[in-house]
């Protein structure tokens, strides 16, 4: 068997970042003594305002390898708008990691929790259980084009699409692999093709090429326009299981469909190098929210799903099991206080919460 081993980076960053990261860190240490893994946490203190304002940068020089001898990174939030402002804090961390690291999927799961109401009408846990694949390099977010003629009656602008076939191919690929190791086995893949001519007809004609593969010929496929896709997100979530989509429209279906589950403090996600070259990067969805920080009400789940997804990603699949009961355990009780403001807890702290779940994982044992 191979080693149950795993080197982390904790990078908590900013604001409640700092405040919900050590009880992920708790609850990883837990799932580790319960399943029996060996994880290796380092902490550092870069990526983070406070960092800048010591070093003059967000980052050390030689950040790239010190991160690349861990297996994933495990990150907080990083931003404070009242002390830098957020391009310089995101684009010198978060997105260099991004990009650097080549983390093309960006792995957002959508599932309503026992506990926590849905803005949408009668929906009950078990109702919403989907994953969202964006691609997270390329796309529609790339750096190609200009401006000419500015502030004359001639000025243009532009950007450009990139869509590149080992980009487009290797999401997909990846969606179909999730999707089939799904009991549903369905993907859908958002596409724009009747408005968008040119890039989305080519990623809808590599998504056809791809399917072809005898491995996925028991998966059911289909394929939506972004703008009713959106709206059967809100109509018939139950209707979903994988869906792909390029940088835009990810990114704009991994907002929505967390928020049809609920609270932004309980979302995860992940950004993945699949391959392993380089380390990928597990958070929550949240920001530093510098409104409630320092007052000990910040909700920790999102911190610890996102390692509960870490785990999954390295194949502990009992370990991540353990994990997600153990939130939903706690979630279903709904102790007044013991869950955290944002979800109706009356005297509920973010130790309290991040206590419960730990308590919960080792009584697993
Ligand atoms: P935010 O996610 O920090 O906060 C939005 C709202 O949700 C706030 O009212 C906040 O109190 C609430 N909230 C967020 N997480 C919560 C939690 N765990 N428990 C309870 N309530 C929670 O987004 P915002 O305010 O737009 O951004 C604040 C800073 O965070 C900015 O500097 C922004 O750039 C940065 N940011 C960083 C991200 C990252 O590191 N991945 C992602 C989003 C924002
Ligand atoms: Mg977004």
């Amino acid at each position: 068997m191979a080693p149950r081993k795993l080197k982390i980076a904790v990078v908590p960053g900013d604001g409640i970042g700092t405040e919900v990261m050590p009880f992920g860190v708790r609850c990883l240490k837990a799932a580790a003594s319960v399943y029996g893994l060996d994880l290796e946490f380092e902490e550092f203190d870069f990526a983070s305002c406070e960092y800048y304002l010591k070093h003059g940068d967000m980052m050390p020089k030689d950040w790239k390898d010190t991160l690349s001898q861990f297996d994933a990174i495990y990150f907080g939030a990083v931003g404070l708008p009242d002390v830098l402002p957020d391009h310089v804090t995101l684009w010198g961390s978060l997105l260099k990691f991004r990009r650097e690291f080549d983390q093309y999927v960006n792995l957002r799961p959508c599932r309503l929790m026992p506990g926590v109401p849905s803005p949408l009408a009668n929906k009950k846990a078990g109702d919403i259980d989907f994953w969202v694949v964006r691609e997270n390099t390329e796309g529609e977010y790339s750096s190609i084009g200009g401006k000419i003629f500015e502030d004359t009656d001639r000025e243009v602008v532009i950007q450009e699409t990139v869509m590149t076939r080992v980009g487009v191919d290797r999401v997909l690929k990846y969606a179909l692999d999730l999707a089939n190791s799904r009991p549903k086995k369905h993907l859908t893949s958002a596409t724009k093709s009747n408005g968008i001519s040119i890039t989305m007809p080519y990623w809808d004609a590599r998504l056809q090429e791809l399917q072809k593969a005898e491995a996925y010929s028991g998966l059911k496929i289909d394929k939506f326009h972004i703008d009713i896709l959106t709206a059967w997100f809100v109509l018939r979530p139950e209707q979903f299981d994988v869906i792909v989509g390029s940088n835009l429209f990810g990114d704009i279906l991994s907002d929505l469909g967390p928020a049809c589950t609920g609270t932004i403090g309980i979302a995860p996600s992940a950004n993945i190098n699949p391959e392993g070259k380089f380390p990928s990067l597990f958070e929550p969805v949240h920001g530093s929210a510098p409104d409630i920080a320092g007052k000990g009400i910040a909700n920790p789940v999102g911190m610890i799903w996102a390692g509960q997804m870490m785990l999954s990603h390295f194949g502990f699949s009992d370990a991540a099991d353990g994990m997600l009961k153990a939130i939903e355990n706690v979630l279903a009780r709904q102790e007044a206080t013991v869950v955290t403001p944002d979800m109706g807890g009356k005297s509920g702290t973010t130790e309290t919460l991040g206590v419960a779940i730990e308590k919960e994982i080792l009584s697993l044992a």
